[in-house]
């Protein structure tokens, strides 16, 4: 093993494919991006593969491009997986702790994180994650590190993240007709969550809101780890279509309209304002008002944070999550979105972009590429870990194999 190691990320979206190429260890010492490639998606339908041929086709060219700027071959990635088909639940698990002296190891903790991975869960899914959140040390609960603590009986409570088989083999084909190998599947939401939230957020309670293109994730942080998740089916291009069949024009013209003059906040508007469109079958403009434009949007933007509110609900986090809301996600880039936020969730919110990677971040410093990023440190992380890491995160998912790593790109 070398000081340098280079590691991919892939996030494939519903608008975009991205993909980061990553120096750990280079001239920053941290994260250094050095190769960005990215493509149109086509091969997805509300989040999930409709069409591997397509998909295949968008990741090839995403790798291809990012392979170009780096000079490098990509051999193997952190790829991220989201959608409807992603579940999770909490489980326990409870072990004896062994050794003479009954002090908790982390080979205890990793033992009691397997007990707890033995839950029953249908055929048809497979488990992602299991997240560690606290232990019970003989019946005392909310241990956070137990390790060296005298004890006899070890119980780990864990949050268990499983996907829909299918979703993940689907996924998995498209990557690997790519070329490329799976390093592991990561949620995408915690990946994302290591560039724009702080652990002290995550501590006090935060809802993340990756608004994408089809779809939206939500997922609720607390007492440092993830609480909740879901993802809603409505995004960014639910504003555009909206606009389009309002407005009578095409998708494009929509989406033109929505990024130079929309806004969530028509009362912000000059109601004398008026714009010239020119609707579809309609050879002259005709005047609209910014501010019926501005409604339109106010209406979808409301009718998304209403799905938010209820999964902040489904959480059971209600008014405990003090640090409020981030907002990421090229939705996220809508003029006024997080004061819409504000006002109808009643808690602080603003727009993140992904912080923490050094090298070319110029043009991926903004919010559509807060998951990707997100891909690269979570690799970055699990990368740097000592050999007792190593361990734990085989346990930890889907082909979490760590070994792969340090060949993720060929020579
Ligand atoms: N300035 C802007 N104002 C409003 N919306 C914007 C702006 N810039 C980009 N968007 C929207 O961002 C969306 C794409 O966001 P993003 O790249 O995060 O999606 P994705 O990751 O491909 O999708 P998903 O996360 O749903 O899989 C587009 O639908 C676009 O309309
Ligand atoms: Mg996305």
């Amino acid at each position: 093993m070398t000081d340098q190691t280079v590691l991919v990320a892939i996030d494939i979206g519903t608008t975009k494919v991205c993909v980061l190429i990553g120096e750990v260890g280079g001239r920053s010492g941290g994260v250094d991006v050095i190769g960005i490639g990215q493509a149109p998606s086509d091969g997805l339908r509300k989040g999930v593969v409709i069409d591997i041929d397509r998909t295949v086709q968008s990741v090839a060219a995403a790798v291809d491009a990012a392979e170009r700027l780096s000079g490098l071959k990509v051999r193997s990635a952190f790829v991220g997986i989201s959608g409807m088909h992603v579940g999770s639940q909490n489980s326990r698990g409870m072990i004896a702790v062994s050794g003479r002296q009954h002090d908790v190891t982390r080979e205890d903790t990793l033992r009691a994180i397997e007990a707890a991975r033995a839950v029953s869960i249908p055929n048809t899914r497979e488990i992602l994650h299991v997240i560690p959140r606290g232990y019970v040390v003989d019946g005392q609960e909310g241990v956070r590190d137990p390790i060296g603590m005298s004890a006899v009986r070890l119980e780990v409570e864990a949050h268990i993240v499983t996907a829909s088989s299918s979703s993940v083999t689907n996924l998995t084909k498209c990557v690997q007709k790519a070329g490329v190998e799976i390093d592991e599947l990561v949620l995408t939401p915690l990946a994302t969550a290591e560039v724009v939230l702080t652990d002290e957020e995550r501590e006090l309670g935060v809802v993340l809101c990756d608004i994408g293109g089809d779809t939206t994730d939500v997922a609720v942080f607390q007492d440092g780890s993830i609480r909740h998740c879901a993802t809603i089916q409505m995004g960014a291009r639910s504003v555009t279509s909206d606009l389009g069949l309002l407005l009578r024009v095409t998708p494009d013209v929509a989406e033109t309209l929505k990024i130079k003059q929309g806004t969530a906040l028509p009362l912000e508007v000059d109601p004398d304002e008026v714009m010239q469109i020119t609707s579809i079958g309609e050879e002259v403009p005709r005047p609209i008002t910014r501010r019926h434009m501005a409604q339109i949007i106010e209406a979808r933007t409301a009718e998304l944070f209403d799905h938010v509110a209820r999964e902040i609900e489904a959480a059971g986090a209600t008014n405990r999550l003090q640090a409020g809301v981030v907002l990421t996600g090229g939705g996220a880039l809508l003029t006024g979105i997080a004061r819409a936020a504000r006002d109808q969730l009643g808690m602080a919110a603003r727009v993140m972009s992904p912080t923490g990677l050094g090298g070319l971040t110029d043009s991926i410093a903004a919010p559509p590429y807060s998951a990707s990023s997100g891909l690269l440190i979570w690799g970055a992380k699990n990368w740097s870990a000592d050999e007792d890491d190593v361990a734990a995160r085989s346990l930890d998912g889907v082909g979490g194999r760590l070994s792969r790593l340090f060949r993720s790109l060929m020579p």
